[in-house]
């Protein structure tokens, strides 16, 4: 990839495409991670002398909705780079154009929500050369966003001189070593709701690892698969034939698949609601199954003592809602106590729950990427590193 050293950014207008898709509550960010892991591309390129028109997209709105606007996230990315300003017009208009001519070097303007253009998703070239007026090279450091095929993200990139930011450069960097010569043993801890998300990256994985954790949800198709009885949990019905292909394939290539054994169920998700434990194929109508128990926290614990290098994608139960949260705290904290391996997390709730367990830097890599570091291990490419090699 072209990157930040072969950018001379001096009196230069950069456009910098970020991932600043946060959780926001009450106009509040929530979550200030990707904003933080935004700084140090946007640091170096105003003390190189740029000024900077940053484009990121926030949520999956459908058309230009209020509640999908960025002025929350202008508001915390001020407090680390007070040049910031909002510029509340959508990066295709004439207005945003206008409003970003005056630029002096240092100074810096978020522009609105790019999925509030019609044609972002579906990479319209109209407005990819709209946007690139909007500067006078590119710099992509949306790893997050770096598998959508946007105008933001790759139709830009085509029509400027276009160079990947320090984040991107990291996330790539990290998530390669996973594919190319790991050190063994290798386990990767995949959880979340659905199998069928993870299909693609079991398979791409299982050539190269020697254990597979499953938790969450998708633990059910599995445990289904084997003619387990699951109760009410979460059953993906039309994927239990590739489920048991998965295992099979996996024996084959001596993979071993550690599934849950016990599960903490409930008859409902609310916070607070009675739970049982049960052998995770023997949980009775009408109970489901949303976390892992206590004996499978510590297999997976043991499971996971020796490994050099470890992935973990997505949550092991209902994260958001404890006691539900216990099982994915445990992976967190198995995972940091390992001493001298290569542990990297991506993902959403996984991520949180390093966060919150204050294990951060116990990681070698916290992704910033959920969907993309996944494609990423699958394909070992994505669409926005491909455009700037
Ligand atoms: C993410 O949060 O995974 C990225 O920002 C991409 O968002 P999307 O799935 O809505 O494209």
């Amino acid at each position: 990839m072209r990157t930040l050293k072969d950018l001379d950014p001096r009196g230069k207008r950069v456009l910098v495409r970020v991932d600043y898709n946060v959780p926001l509550k009450d106009g509040q960010v929530q979550d200030e991670t990707r904003i933080l892991e935004s700084l140090p591309t946007l640091r170096h390129l105003l003390a190189g002398g740029a000024s900077l028109v940053l484009l990121s997209h926030l949520g999956r709105p459908k058309g230009q909705d209020p509640r999908y606007s960025l002025a929350p996230v202008a508001e915390a990315l001020k407090k680390h780079i007070p040049s910031v300003r909002f510029v509340p017009h959508t990066p295709g208009s004439e207005e945003a154009h206008r409003a970003v001519q005056d630029l002096a070097p240092g100074e810096v303007a978020l522009l609105e929500n790019v999925r509030f253009e019609a044609g972002e998703e579906r990479n319209d070239p109209e407005l990819s050369a709209r946007y690139a007026r909007l500067g006078e090279a590119f710099v992509l450091d949306a790893f997050g966003s770096a598998h959508r095929a946007h105008a933001s993200v790759v139709g830009v990139a085509r029509l400027l001189p276009s160079y990947a930011g320090l984040l991107m450069e990291k996330e790539v960097r990290a998530l390669s070593r996973l594919l190319h010569e790991p050190e063994r043993p290798y386990a990767v801890i995949l959880g979340g709701a659905k199998v069928s998300d993870k299909i693609g990256v079991i398979e791409a994985l299982l050539p190269r690892i020697d254990r597979l954790l499953i938790g969450g949800a998708m633990a059910f198709t599995f445990l289904k698969a084997q003619g387990g009885e699951v109760g009410k949990s979460l059953v993906e019905e039309d994927r239990l034939e590739l489920a048991r292909s998965l295992l099979e394939r996996a024996e084959a290539q001596g993979v071993r698949v550690h599934l849950p054994q016990d599960v903490v169920a409930a008859q409902g998700i609310e916070a607070g609601i009675p739970t049982q434990v049960f052998p995770a194929d023997a949980v009775p109508q009408p109970y489901m199954g949303l976390d892992i128990g206590p004996k499978t926290r510590e297999a997976f614990t043991e499971a996971l003592k020796g490994v050099r290098t470890a992935f973990w994608n997505g949550p092991m139960g209902v994260f958001e809602v404890p006691p539900f949260d216990e099982g994915t705290l445990s992976v967190g904290r198995a995972l940091a106590a390992l001493e001298g391996a290569f542990t990297v997390v991506g993902g959403g709730d996984s991520v949180a729950a390093v966060n919150r367990l204050g294990l951060k830097d116990r990681f070698s890599h916290v992704s910033t990427g959920g969907g993309a570091s996944l494609e990423f291990l699958e394909k070992g490419t994505l669409p926005g590193v491909e455009v700037l090699e």
